[in-house]
């Protein structure tokens, strides 16, 4: 697995320099979890931070929130669409800087609004529609050109990467919230996808024509929710995975119809299943690079793996840099026709 890894990583060293020209559209903008969030939750009272070491090791800025060692795939989905910059975090942005984009992203966040509740504050998906509600206003007084703002916010790309929390910090916590008893996992998969199809309608609402919709990874193969619920023998918590494949399943069926409703919009499902499937018939290796707390986030100024490129989870829920090099490598250009449907992030760019 460790060498089939490498091989991969090495075969994508070339995409990489062969999309280092210029920036292809102005403006990114991304919604969602801890998946991509850059910092939004430092000044939350949450548990749900990532503002200390080690995390941060391997980014340039050191510790900045986000919950991996370097950078998220939504930061390096940026540097392929030519951003030199990172896009700032809707917490500190300046006037200066929303016009490249904003993240809105947020640890222990979900589609519904409850979600992650018992970690304490965090920002839902409805909340960062309203975030972004208020970040077009500052652009609109900036451009002072209500048709040019209109026209700039048809060109941008739009990232939403949530969903795992509703799962992780929801329904898998019975003791907590009420889902479960309310909903079985066909229902709830349906329920879910329901209100996130509300949430990218808003999107659309407010000028998204551009997005990037993804999928979500194998929650049952986290070390996380292996030390949890145990894997009967298996590599992975296999119940898991098949209620979160509800889930995909449906997300994709609501991509292809978003893409049929609205013809003058270009919607695409990221397959985040496909992309982390094992190469061969290895598992995933489940084994944290860093020493982990009861909460499986690293536990504070803890030593990390020293070899952070053979790792896939750097804590126990979140992909390492290498493991986000890849999502975002194989979402930008697909190496598969199941990567990312009807398009990848490249083709969607140029669309
Ligand atoms: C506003 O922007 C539109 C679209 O870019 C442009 O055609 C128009 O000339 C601009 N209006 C003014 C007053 O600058």
């Amino acid at each position: 697995m460790f060498g089939e890894l490498n091989l991969l990583l090495i075969g994508f060293m070339h995409i990489q320099i062969l999309v280092a020209a210029a920036p292809q559209i102005p403006c990114y903008f991304i919604f969602g979890d801890s998946m991509v969030d850059s910092g939004n939750n430092n000044n939350l009272n949450t548990a749900a931070k990532a503002n200390y070491r080690p995390y941060g090791i391997d980014f340039p800025q050191g510790v900045t929130g986000r919950f991996t060692n370097g950078r998220t795939a939504a930061d390096i989905i940026g540097q392929y669409l030519g951003f030199s910059n990172f896009i700032p975090p809707f917490a500190t942005a300046t006037d200066q800087e929303i016009s490249t984009g904003v993240n809105y992203g947020s640890g222990s966040a979900g589609i519904r609004e409850e979600t992650g509740s018992h970690l304490g504050d965090r920002i839902s998906f409805d909340r960062q529609l309203l975030n972004h509600k208020t970040t077009i206003s500052r652009l609109s007084t900036l451009q002072n050109n209500i048709t040019f703002t209109n026209e700039y916010l048809h060109k941008c790309i739009y990232l939403s990467n949530i969903g795992s929390n509703d799962y992780i910090n929801n329904y898998l916590i019975p003791k907590i919230y009420t889902t479960s008893l309310m909903y079985n996992d066909e229902q709830y998969a349906a329920i879910l996808v329901q209100q996130y199809s509300q949430q990218l309608k808003t999107l659309y609402d407010l000028g998204a024509r551009k997005m990037a919709v993804f999928g979500l990874g194998q929650i049952g193969c986290t070390p996380a929710e292996i030390a949890r619920f145990g894997t009967n023998g298996k590599p992975c918590v296999e119940w898991i995975d098949d209620m979160v494949k509800l889930f995909n399943d449906k997300l994709k069926t609501l991509v292809e119809d978003l893409n049929q409703y609205y013809s003058d919009a270009r919607f695409t499902f990221i397959n985040i299943r496909s992309i982390s499937a094992p190469q061969g018939d290895l598992p995933i290796p489940s084994v944290p690079c860093c020493p982990i707390g009861q909460d499986a986030q690293c536990v504070v100024n803890s030593s990390p793996c020293l070899i952070r490129a053979l790792s896939v989870f750097y804590d126990g829920f979140h992909p390492t840099e290498t493991a986000n090099i890849v999502i975002a490598t194989r979402s930008y250009i697909s190496l598969s026709p199941k990567d990312a449907s009807p398009y990848d992030i490249s083709h969607l760019a140029r669309l």
